[in-house]
């Protein structure tokens, strides 16, 4: 195996989110719009994963869209599995989990990260855009008997909140799972959106749960931006893209759907990898490109330069 994959900054980039389709059946007020790019076939995605092991990734997170609008998620699941990784993850709506919870966790998939902004029919179905929240409470039931580890993800808007929060607190204390509060990020609709304070998110928090006690992010399996604290028994963490960037650690790299090897989440500079693998590029040559490009990796997002008045017309795509 080769040297670990390193940028400018010393940051060793272990983790890999991989986006595998930018479609999504749900329209959350926030995220983006659909874009309907070609996508990586499995066999590409095979041979990147390939390669981004002998790079040093040890971590895996399929995104989307919504990953399990692919039918054959799971076989592909088993595949990247069979290379050897520490950790598979997924995030998902949850809204298609139920029936694939047990083969995803026979493949090999470790946990799940759910979005789940409410629990209350109405109230999910004007954040989703208008869609029932069953399949979604149904799909985390199922994942949990199939032993896979669920996070719980919520971004809470200013005029919701305080609905939002206690509704998926009390979820995530019923099944004893982390939950973790997002602030909003100017990308997709997120513009269009009005993002809660965290500074209120955490007074909220604290009026109704009580002091926060520290808690390491290596207990409830995070290795990204989440800062995670107990309040009362419950494991919440929060992921502030702005108020309290985390770039300094950053560890990622975002395969996106279209063919792109991204070096930040939210920046543009990108390494278009479907053309080499189109020319029959080998693994040396393509590795080769990819170390090169991934020292250039930004020092930090620039949402604080945009800020959300100028938003980026990407969809958000995981
Ligand atoms: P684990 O820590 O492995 O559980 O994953 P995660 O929390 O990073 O992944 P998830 O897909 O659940 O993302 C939760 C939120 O964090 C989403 O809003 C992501 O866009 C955001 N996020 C994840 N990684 C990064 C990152 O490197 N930079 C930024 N700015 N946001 C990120
Ligand atoms: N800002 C912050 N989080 C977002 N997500 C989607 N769009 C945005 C945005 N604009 C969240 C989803 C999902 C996770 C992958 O990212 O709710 O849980
Ligand atoms: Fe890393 Fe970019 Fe996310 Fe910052 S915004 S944590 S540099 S991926």
């Amino acid at each position: 195996r080769s040297d670990p994959l390193v940028d400018a900054q010393g940051r060793v980039l272990t983790y890999l989110r991989v986006s595998v389709t930018d479609a999504c059946n749900y329209r959350c007020l926030y995220c983006g719009p659909q874009q309907t790019h070609g996508i990586f076939d499995d066999s590409q995605i095979m041979q990147l994963c390939r390669i981004f092991k002998n790079l040093g990734i040890d971590t895996i997170r399929i995104t989307g869209g919504e990953p399990l609008v692919r039918k054959d998620l799971p076989s592909l699941v088993a595949s990247i599995a069979s290379l050897g990784f520490s950790r598979i993850g997924m995030t998902t709506n949850g809204s298609l989990l139920s029936e694939n919870a047990l083969p995803l966790a026979h493949a090999g998939l470790n946990g799940v990260n759910i979005s789940l902004d409410a629990t209350e029919p109405s109230l999910f179905a004007s954040l989703s855009g208008g869609y029932s929240v069953e399949p979604v409470l149904l799909g985390i039931e199922k994942a949990l008997e199939a032993g896979l580890q669920v996070k719980l993800n919520c971004v809470p808007l200013l005029d919701t909140y305080q609905k939002q929060i206690p509704q998926v607190m009390e979820l995530a204390r019923s099944l004893g799972v982390p939950v973790r509060f997002i602030e909003l990020m100017p990308i997709g609709n997120g513009c269009l959106c009005q993002g809660v304070p965290f500074t209120l998110v955490r007074s909220f928090l604290r009026s109704n749960y009580g002091n926060p006690e520290p808690l390491e992010a290596a207990g409830v399996g995070g290795s990204g931006p989440a800062r995670y604290s107990y309040y009362g028994n419950v494991a919440v963490g929060t992921i502030e893209a702005l108020s309290a960037c985390f770039c300094s650690a950053c560890n990622r790299l975002r395969l996106t759907s279209n063919g792109l090897l991204r070096s930040c989440l939210y920046h543009d500079d990108s390494l278009e990898l479907l053309p080499l693998l189109k020319a029959n590029a080998t693994d040396a040559q393509i590795e080769l490109a990819i170390r090169q490009f991934v020292t250039k990796k930004p020092l930090h997002h620039d949402f604080a330069l945009q800020g959300m008045s100028s938003c980026s017309l990407a969809s958000f795509g995981g």
